[in-house]
């Protein structure tokens, strides 16, 4: 097992859809992919990760969801796709592609979500709040669309200066070279 080194925006493979993950690549490569995804996401804190974020172009996400007191909801998404939206929020948004920045983006208040799971067996998922946020910004990342990408123009011209600052930052991040926990 293995954290990952985690993409910043910048990096083209981020404006790219990711390409559907097939059975043959599903039997074969997910169980370690997977390991080392969940890995990465507990050892810097994160709610979900795409795989475009680790630098493969592949149509799968992961999410960590914890509800206080109990164990956290680890849920894997094989090519999933948003199959009903409703309602509307406007919450405060982070990406461990951007770390540093945060912005409040309008997302649909509940969704439901179809997929694959680590077996390769479909399922549904319904969510509201937190859970819906995190699945929209991460079918988000496997279409090639980051949060910022969600906000009006103004509110992104005034991110820029800060956008630009970080960036430098950025380049020397490194999250593979953490120690494990
Ligand atoms: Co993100």
């Amino acid at each position: 097992m293995a954290i990952r080194r985690i993409c910043k925006y910048g990096e083209k493979i981020l404006e790219k859809k990711t390409r559907k993950v097939n059975q043959k690549e599903l039997k074969k490569d997910l169980p370690d992919l997977l390991k080392d995804m969940f890995e990465t996401l507990d050892a810097v804190g994160g709610v979900g990760l795409a795989a475009n974020q680790i630098g493969l172009d592949l149509c799968l996400a992961v999410i960590k969801i914890k509800k206080e007191d109990e164990e956290a909801l680890r849920i894997v998404l094989v090519n999933p796709e948003l199959a009903e939206k409703s309602g509307s929020m406007t919450e405060e948004e982070g990406c461990l592609s951007f770390p540093g920045l945060f912005a409040r983006v309008k997302r649909f208040s509940k969704v439901k979500v179809r997929a694959l799971n680590e077996k390769g067996l479909p399922i549904e998922i319904n969510a509201e709040g937190l859970f819906s946020k995190a699945l929209q910004h991460e079918l988000d990342h496997l279409e090639g669309v980051v949060f910022i990408d969600r906000l009006p123009f103004l509110t992104r011209m005034k991110l820029k200066p800060l956008l630009i600052k970080l960036k430098r930052q950025w380049r020397k991040m490194d999250e593979s070279k953490m120690k494990e926990i």
